[in-house]
């Protein structure tokens, strides 16, 4: 499995603490069966992240001096923000040097009216995003379409492994359940930050619950986990094309059917995008 959400880029944000937390983390990643992992520090998505995103080279390469015995990429989690379209052109942000992939966060309570620009604005510009986690977000959770707009504007999807098992409450795995059945989601990572309270050491069990899921027969379309688990994140780490959701017109109403049956809506929000 390969993982493209995770904190173990030491002292430089608010996950691994020091290298040898690093090294334990790595260590638990291979228990669980991942392979090869994009580490993705925080930044504020603003211009002078440049600087930032040094200092995370820096502490990147104190882990590969270490020679772990694991493939590690170096990318970024770029909290989305109204400054976040003066660094489209700065490629050091995407998912690595060879990569044409970047990992967008939005706040916890909303989703901004400016998103499905910026979104725009990096397809544009040759750079796919891939939105972590939206099954956290306040929007999304209120109003699921804002998931189906985010992957027909050519957005993807990475829901957390702890949302899909339940760890971080039930609204949260229902969500991520769903947008899994409705075969919205590319991804599948950790977003692992220790080795105690967001730890790497679930892969192997959300893996058999992606199974279990498929098996079940409630999906709309074919849940494949070694895709979400392997083969997309490993394109993303190469820099290699994932295959695009296809999202036709009877499909869509399936889609949407199930996921405002699945929710407890407290507010009908206006589309923000039309296609
Ligand atoms: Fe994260």
């Amino acid at each position: 499995m390969v993982d493209i959400h995770c904190h173990i880029v030491p002292g430089v944000d608010d996950g691994s603490t020091s290298v040898e937390m690093s090294l334990e983390m790595i260590a638990a990643a291979k228990r669980s069966g991942v392979t090869a992992i994009l580490t993705t520090p925080h930044i504020r998505g603003r211009a002078e992240d440049v600087v930032v995103h040094s200092f995370h080279k820096e502490n990147f390469q104190k882990v590969l001096d270490t020679r772990p015995d694991i493939d590690l990429y170096l990318g970024c989690e770029v909290r989305v923000t109204p400054e976040t379209h003066d660094i489209i052109s700065h490629s050091e942000f995407t998912s690595n040097e060879r990569s044409k992939y970047i990992l967008l966060e939005l706040e916890f309570d909303k989703v901004p009216a400016y998103f499905s620009q910026l979104i725009f604005e990096y397809r544009l510009a040759g750079i796919t995003p891939i939105v972590a986690h939206p099954e956290r977000n306040v929007g999304v959770l209120q109003n699921p379409e804002y998931a189906i707009d985010f992957v027909r504007q050519g957005a993807l999807l990475q829901v957390t492994n702890g949302s899909v098992l339940g760890e971080l409450g039930e609204s949260f795995q229902r969500c991520a359940i769903n947008l899994i059945e409705c075969g919205l989601v590319s991804f599948l990572a950790s977003d692992a930050h220790n080795i105690s309270t967001r730890p790497f050491t679930n892969w192997s069990e959300t893996y058999e619950f992606v199974q279990n899921l498929e098996k079940k027969g409630n999906s709309l379309l074919p849940i494949n986990a070694d895709y979400l688990c392997t083969h997309n994140p490993f394109a993303v780490c190469q820099g290699t094309p994932i295959p695009s959701i296809e999202l036709d017109e009877p499909l869509l109403s399936r889609i949407r059917s199930r996921l405002l049956q699945a929710t407890e809506p407290t507010v009908k929000r206006k589309r923000f995008f039309f296609m």
